[in-house]
This record gives structure tokens, C-alpha cells and sequence, in this order.
């Protein structure tokens, strides 16, 4: 072979008998740091000092997958999973400390199967968001699904995760409306619903990735939407009364009609609503009725509601709202086609973490957070999305998703620094003070996170021989999951109880004595 120094691998050697070689690439080969580079979304973790995979191999098929994780097992080769690369701390392709692993990455495990009549989807793990979207919107005007908001994060580890977009009040998480899937486990055994058993089934759905073996392909049931939906985006900004309208909307959009969705983007001192309603902007109703939006805003929600008018609405389809949500850049930046793009730019360094209010913040707290921490000249935003309806409708055990009845909203707070930004220190110590600032206003014991907003300073899995340790996981696993952490525990005993799938934040094995 063309990599002699390689050959006496036993990872590489067991991989040559079940996989084509083209699909298996070392660092000598020209296309690897393209391929580690292709859905990277930080350069943080695109470093000098980032450590990177031996190898990378590109399943085109289940049984690769297969192949794969028993090679890593016979050969003590560990594997990272990667489908769209957007974890926030670069889990899928790179470690926190050095060791030697192999990316499998699921790029070109990419389908999307649409059956219309039943209203019910195939997707495998390596297809992006925007790919399923698409698929969907052209099999029909009158169905979607609920994700999330960016095209180009991919469906594996969204949906490990939760996932949540600007349907979460009408139809809950992707995973409440997953209703089977495929996995191969640590044993290389290709599982469905049936044999992975209940409990490894509800841990996949929202219990994070990387925990309980490689999820090929997802069945999903899709959801009803209007032909035509009603988008809109108003700013308003702190002279013109931000801080009022803000809190008031913390009591009023977690009990909104379900049709009904505003989220709201913080950025220096202007709050933006954009919300997606589903139904039309005025209705040929008899005046005094709700049913359409602006007759909706202005009886549930006057303080913003007689701010808006009727040019400040557009009615689209469901499809056409996800560009609308999520614009490109370019002038082909809003066509439906361009949530097929899988192209990502390496410009932006970023910085997340989340929190959950269960409590509406005080007025008082409002305007400090304006004058003070947006103020600032290295703030970052904050982006705040309601609940209640369903998302909250479903019990929190239902899934491993535990943020449902009695969470008003969701914060997430984004910093971003470009190249030659001092490594966004200054960024860094925003996130860190503001949260820290948070803390009175926002859930305690534990202070719970989104586990798809992942942030290594919630904590990291500690190693104890040769498995993570449960005890030492809690501290992050108890804010992501509160107490199905436990039970999360309990599957990753009974599906891989030697830990072979694991990284910095993956569920523990729950162990004797627990
Ligand atoms: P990636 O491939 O990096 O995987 C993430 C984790 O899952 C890793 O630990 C990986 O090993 C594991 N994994 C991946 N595929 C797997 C598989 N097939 N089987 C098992 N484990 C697997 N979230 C949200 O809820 N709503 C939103 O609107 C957004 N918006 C958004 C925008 C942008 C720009 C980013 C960068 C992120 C978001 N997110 C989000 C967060 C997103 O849901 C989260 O980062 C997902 O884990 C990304 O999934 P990927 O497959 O892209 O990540």
C-alpha cells in the first residue's frame, strides 16, 4: 500500500478485510485534513494544538459501520462519531487530552426517505438538517418536522441530543417524534427498536451522543403544517421600551396559543422577536377573534402586538420559512435550495453555554442586564426560546430531555471572535462573568443546560479503571439530564458497560454499588 508505515496497524490491518481502502484515510493521505477540516464549525478546534484522529474512515453503509467498531475493539482503537460536526466543543473529531482514536464520520451516510402518505421519514445520521427539510417540503406543502434552526447540523448527534427549533411549542423535540432507529452497538450488532430493548431506545432519544454505540438511521413521524405559514421579525430596541416588552414576554410566550412561536435574539441593546405562526397574518374573521396572528398579538401579547403592523408579517410556506430563519450569505442566501449547502466557513471562533428559567426575571435584573452586560464591548448575545405546549405537555421522563413542565424558556449565550481577536479571552470572560451573574435569576439544584448547547466548563467525565466514572459525572450529567442522568447510567451498563464509546461528556456506565 501507499502507507507502508502504517500497514502493521492492526486497526487498519482488520479494516482492510471489510471496507474498501479508499474509505479508510490516514494523515498521508492528500484528502485527510480536507475531510477533518470539511465540517468543522470552530477553528478553536481546528489548531496546531488540537488533537486530531489517526485516522478517519467513511462508512457508505451500515455494515462498514459494523466493521468499524469491531476493528476498534479487537485492535484498542477508541472511535469518535461525527454527522455535521456542530458540537460546540469539537467532541466528535478531536480530544480534550491526547490519545489515539479514529473519527468514523457518517458525511456520505446521507439518505433521506420521504413517504408522504404515512406521514413518516427515514434519515440517516450524516444528512444535515436543511437536507431533511428539503426532502420534506418536496414531498409535500403540507408537512414539516421540528428541529432545529441551522441547515447544516447534522441529524446524528442533533437528534442524540433533543433537538429544538421554531415548532418545539406545537410538536416538542426531534426526538419526541422519533419512532425508530438504527444502531450498531458496541458489539458491532445492528439493532432496531426492537432488539436494542426499551431502555436503550429511550437513552438514544435525547440522552447525547457518543454514549451507547453509532446511530445509523432515524424513522421519524412528520407533522402537520399549514400550506401557509406567517413569519416575522421586530426589533425593538431599549429606547423604545426592550426591557418592558421583554419582560413582559416571559409570562406571555411560554402560554401562547401552540400555534403560536416568538423567541427572542438579545444582541447590545436591541431585543428582536422572530416568530413563526401557523396560520395567516389577518383573518376574514369576525373582529375580536384570535385565530390569525396580528388579531393573536394584539390580545395576548399589546406590548409588542401595537408596535406591529400588517407589512411587518409575510406569509410563506413552511419550507421557506427555514432561510427566512436562518439566511445564508450571497445573493442566493434566502432560496429554499440553499438549506442544501453543506459547505461551512472556518471564520468564526464561538463560545456558548445555556440556562433555563423556570421563574420570570425581575424587571430590575432586565435593565442591568442592558446597561451592563450587552453593553459591554465584548458582549455576545443572548437567544431566548420559549416552551410550554408541548414540549412541556410531555412528561420529563418520558425522555431524557428533562426540561419540560414548568420551564418557561431556554437562554443561550453566543459569543463570537474572529482571527487575530487576543483567542477571545476577553469573549471567554463575558460568557463566564454573565453567567455567573445569572445565577439568582435562572434553575438551581441542579442549575440544568441544554445538552446540545455543550460546554466542557459544566464539567468532564473522570476516568477510573479504565471506565468513566457515574459519581464524577453527575456534576455535568445532573444539569444536562437532572435525574434520568441515572437511568441514563443504567442503559450505557446494560448496552456498553466497558465504556468503549466515550469522550469528555458521555454518559458513564451506572457500575456496582449505584
Ligand atoms: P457532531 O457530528 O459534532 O456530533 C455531536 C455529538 O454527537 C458528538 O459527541 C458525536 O460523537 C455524537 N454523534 C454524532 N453523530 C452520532 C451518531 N450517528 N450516533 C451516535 N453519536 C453521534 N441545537 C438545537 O437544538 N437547535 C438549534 O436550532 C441549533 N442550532 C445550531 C446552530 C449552529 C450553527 C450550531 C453549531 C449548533 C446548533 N445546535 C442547535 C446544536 C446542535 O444541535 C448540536 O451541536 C448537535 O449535537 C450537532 O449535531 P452534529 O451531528 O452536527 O454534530
Amino acid at each position: 500500500s501507499s502507507q507502508p508505515s502504517n500497514s502493521s496497524d492492526p486497526f487498519l490491518k482488520c479494516l482492510s478485510s471489510s471496507i474498501p481502502s479508499q474509505l479508510v484515510l490516514t494523515p498521508s493521505s492528500p484528502s485527510f485534513t480536507p475531510l477533518l477540516r470539511f465540517s468543522i464549525r470552530n477553528p478553536k478546534f481546528f489548531a496546531s494544538t488540537t488533537v486530531r484522529p489517526l485516522y478517519i474512515v467513511t462508512p457508505t453503509n451500515a455494515s462498514h459501520v459494523q466493521s468499524a467498531v469491531l476493528c476498534g475493539r479487537q485492535a484498542g482503537m477508541r472511535i469518535r462519531v461525527r454527522s455535521g460536526g456542530h458540537d460546540y466543543e469539537g467532541l466528535s473529531y478531536r480530544a480534550e487530552r491526547p490519545q489515539p482514536f479514529a473519527i468514523l464520520d457518517l458525511s456520505n451516510l446521507r439518505s433521506v426517505r420521504v413517504d408522504a402518505p404515512s406521514a413518516t421519514a427515514w434519515v440517516d445520521s450524516g444528512a444535515q438538517l436543511g437536507e431533511l427539510y428539503y426532502a420534506i417540503g418536496k414531498a409535500s406543502v403540507q408537512l414539516g418536522f421540528p428541529a432545529g434552526l441551522c441547515p447544516t447540523v447534522g441529524v446524528g448527534g442533533h437528534f442524540s441530543g433533543g433537538g429544538f427549533g421554531m415548532l418545539l411549542r406545537k410538536y416538542g423535540l426531534a426526538v419526541d417524534n422519533v419512532i425508530d432507529a438504527v444502531l450498531v452497538d458496541a458489539k458491532g450488532r445492528l439493532l432496531n427498536r426492537t432488539t436494542m430493548g426499551s431502555d436503550v431506545f429511550w437513552a438514544i432519544r435525547g440522552g447525547g451522543g457518543e454514549s451507547f454505540g453509532v446511530v445509523v438511521s432515524w424513522q421519524v413521524r412528520l407533522v402537520p403544517v399549514p400550506p401557509k405559514v406567517t413569519v416575522f421579525n421586530v426589533a425593538v430596541s431599549a429606547s423604545q421600551g426592550a426591557v418592558d416588552v421583554v419582560t413582559r414576554w416571559q409570562q406571555v410566550a411560554p402560554a401562547l396559543p401552540e400555534d403560536l412561536f416568538i423567541r427572542v435574539v438579545v444582541q447590545q441593546q436591541t431585543a428582536s422577536f422572530q416568530s413563526l405562526f401557523l396560520g395567516t397574518c389577518d383573518a376574514l374573521l369576525p373582529l375580536g377573534t384570535c385565530d390569525a396572528l396580528l388579531p393573536v398579538m394584539r390580545c395576548r401579547f399589546r406590548e409588542l402586538g401595537l408596535k406591529m403592523n400588517r407589512t411587518q408579517c409575510q406569509e410563506m410556506t413552511w419550507i421557506q420559512s427555514v432561510p427566512y430563519f436562518y439566511p445564508g450569505t450571497g445573493s442566493d442566501g434566502t432560496t429554499v435550495e440553499y438549506i442544501l449547502n453543506r459547505t461551512t466557513s472556518l471564520s468564526t471562533y464561538a463560545k456558548m453555554t445555556s440556562d433555563y428559567v423556570r421563574k420570570a426575571i425581575r424587571r430590575d435584573a432586565w435593565e442591568s442586564i442592558f446597561a451592563t452586560w450587552l453593553a459591554r464591548l465584548d458582549a455576545g448575545i443572548m437567544i431566548l426560546d420559549p416552551y410550554g405546549a408541548a414540549i412541556s405537555n410531555v412528561s420529563e421522563h418520558e425522555t431524557p430531555f428533562p426540561h419540560r413542565a414548568g420551564v418557561l424558556y431556554n437562554i443561550q449565550y453566543v459569543n463570537v471572535w474572529f482571527d487575530g481577536g487576543g483567542g477571545g479571552a476577553a469573549q471567554f470572560k463575558w460568557i463566564r462573568e454573565f453567567y455567573a451573574f445569572m445565577e439568582p435569576y435562572v434553575s438551581s439544584s441542579p442549575r440544568e443546560a441544554y445538552f446540545n448547547y455543550r460546554d466542557l466548563d459544566l464539567g468532564e467525565n473522570v476516568v477510573v479503571g479504565n471506565v468513566s466514572s457515574y459519581e464524577a459525572g453527575k456534576v455535568w450529567g445532573e444539569k444536562y439530564f437532572r435525574d434520568n442522568y441515572r437511568r441514563l447510567a443504567a442503559a450505557k451498563d446494560e448496552i456498553d458497560p466497558d465504556d468503549y464509546f466515550r469522550n469528555e461528556q458521555s454518559i458513564p456506565p451506572l457500575g456496582l454499588g449505584n
